[in-house]
């Protein structure tokens, strides 16, 4: 089978993108790690696993569209089966996502569609909830609006805080993209007709 060709955008601590690089998975080819912004932390990490790196720093830019324009030449270098958003902080124009349509993921730290947008798990203790939770999603112009395709749940333990929660949850994270990626790599499911098929494979 061959690996899937995967580009990963951060714009952070990158945490995500090392647990996709750290299961060194034979199916999940990781070309590149593309940042927004040079301070990144998980700039570094993926240059010390031999990754090429490069930032594209949005500031330099005029507009959003002429970014995510520029974002798209960069990422299309690589020949991507899969566009991977870990951490990524920048909201997509709908051109760009089109471009990408049926490969471009990314991870929500809520049991979407509860929890769009920041803030979370304070969100999730806030609002009393028993479960919350991770999910890896399509990304379409509905922004943490695109079928859902695995969750991980974990228990609101009642003596949780934000930070005890978003660790738990974290750790949730780490397990599920690689999985996710796998299971693309394979073919397990994929984007149709704005729906996520699941194939079983005999
Ligand atoms: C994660 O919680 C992810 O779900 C969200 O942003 C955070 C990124 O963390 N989209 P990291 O940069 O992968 O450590």
């Amino acid at each position: 089978m061959k690996p899937l060709a995967v580009v990963i955008l951060i714009s952070g601590r990158g945490s995500n993108m090392r647990s996709i690089v750290e299961a060194q998975d034979p199916l999940v080819d990781v070309r590149a790690v593309i940042s927004n912004r040079a301070d990144a932390a998980g700039l570094l990490y993926a240059q010390q696993a031999g990754i090429h790196t490069e930032v594209l720093s949005h500031q330099y830019y005029d507009s959003r569209e002429a970014f995510d324009e520029a974002l798209q030449q960069v990422i299309d270098k690589h020949r991507p089966d899969a566009v991977v958003l870990a951490g990524f902080m920048r909201i997509l124009t709908p051109q760009f996502v089109q471009h990408y349509h049926g490969r471009l993921l990314n991870i929500h730290p809520s049991l979407l569609p509860a929890f769009k947008g920041l803030h979370t798990h304070r969100r999730a203790l806030e609002a009393g909830c028993q479960e919350h939770g991770a999910s890896v999603h399509f990304v379409t112009e509905d922004l943490d609006g695109g079928p859902v395709i695995a969750q991980a749940k974990i228990p609101v333990l009642p003596d949780d805080t934000e930070q005890s929660l978003a660790a738990r949850v974290l750790v949730e994270e780490h397990r599920l993209y690689p999985q996710v990626l796998h299971q693309f790599a394979t073919g397990a499911f994929q984007l149709v007709d704005g729906q996520v098929q699941h194939c079983t494979v005999n």
